[in-house]
């Protein structure tokens, strides 16, 4: 079964072809990166009007990489929440376009799930039940899944979001935008020697990042650093130990078979590699790309709810602060 994925929730246009759930044929994104580079952050109305230049192209690629026609496909899943109303809604409108003109059934995607169902494109095999992290741009949840659509949020940051920290923390120490590949790359060549603090928020399963970020900020104000390598690194091991510490005793008490990580922080090679070292338990990852906003994603989402039997009519609508329960 093959399933168009759409995805422009952000500020990435992205179109791919998924066989099976698992199986890429094609995974195609048009980047705005340079273009809110600019801006230091992105500009919702901006996106909106770059997905409209980019979607049909984008689309189009997605097709001609996959050698498939619209015949050959059998739904066509795409993200509707959570994101920025404009950009969903260009998604949207040609989802149903297309799905209206070729008659296909239509699938709207959460985006947040859209990242756990990363994990299994390249026939992973995850096993339920299991814990999902999800550390993106918007979102730091921990998710208990007990099967396909089956969820129990834990968890979530009360401030803000480990991606969002992570393109402050950037913003503070000069390193420019995007912030996270910025500093998981300037830390690498540093060393975590700067004392920064840990708010463990004990007791509950949520996550805050805006103290990290404040200390970080005070330092840099008061001049106390003189090296943005080891502050980058300070900053980044604070963030990651309190990730992988709280993610794995959520992981122990549910009992959980594994755990899967995914969002763009889940691209950050320290995180990815501590999670793993020292989880009991097996942890999938996607590969780098697969972590941040693709449509690949989508579609294996969406060919699980299509199996389900749940699909969507023309009254769906985006929903900016979509909820994964
Ligand atoms: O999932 P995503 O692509 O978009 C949203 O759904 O938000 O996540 C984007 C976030 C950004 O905050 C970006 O700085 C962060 O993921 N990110 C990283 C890395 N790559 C992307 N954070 C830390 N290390 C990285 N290597
Ligand atoms: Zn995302």
């Amino acid at each position: 079964m093959k399933i168009f994925g759409i995805e422009t929730s952000c500020d990435e246009t992205a179109a791919a072809v998924v066989e099976d759930g698992f199986e890429i044929l094609s995974n195609e994104i048009a980047s705005q990166v340079e273009i809110h580079a600019r801006y230091g952050g992105i500009v919702p109305e901006v996106a909106s009007r770059q997905h409209i230049l980019a979607i049909i192209p984008i689309i189009q690629q997605a097709l001609d990489k996959a050698n498939t026609g619209w015949q050959e496909l059998d739904g066509i899943a795409v993200t509707n929440g959570p994101g920025l109303a404009g950009s969903l809604l260009v998604g949207v409108s040609v989802a149903k376009a297309i799905a209206t003109g070729q008659g296909l059934s239509m699938i709207g995607v959460n985006h947040l799930e859209a990242h756990i169902y990363a994990n299994w494109l390249g026939k992973n095999e995850p096993e339920f039940p299991l814990l999902c992290l999800i550390v993106s741009g918007g979102h730091s949840d921990l998710v208990l899944m007990r099967g396909h659509g089956d969820y129990t949020v834990l968890g979530r940051t009360r401030d803000d979001a480990a991606g969002e920290a992570f393109d402050k923390a950037a913003r503070i120490l000069g390193l420019g935008y995007p912030g996270g590949p910025a500093i998981d790359r300037e830390a690498a060549k540093g060393n975590p020697c700067i004392d920064l603090p840990r708010s463990w928020l004990k007791g509950t399963n949520d996550f805050s990042f805006s103290g990290v970020k404040t200390a970080l900020f005070r330092l840099v104000e008061t001049d106390k650093i003189n090296n943005t390598a080891d502050a980058a690194a300070s900053f980044q091991e604070a963030v990651i130990d309190v990730l992988v510490t709280k993610t794995i005793a959520a992981a122990k008490q549910h009992r959980t078979k594994q755990i899967l990580l995914s969002g763009g922080v889940a691209a950050n090679r320290r995180l990815r590699q501590r999670l793993s070292d020292e989880s009991p338990v097996p942890v999938l990852i996607p590969q780098p790309m697969l972590c941040t906003d693709n449509a690949a994603m989508v579609a294996a989402c969406g060919y699980f709810r299509l199996q389900a039997g749940k699909t969507d009519g023309m009254d769906m609508d985006v929903i900016a602060g979509l909820k994964l329960v």
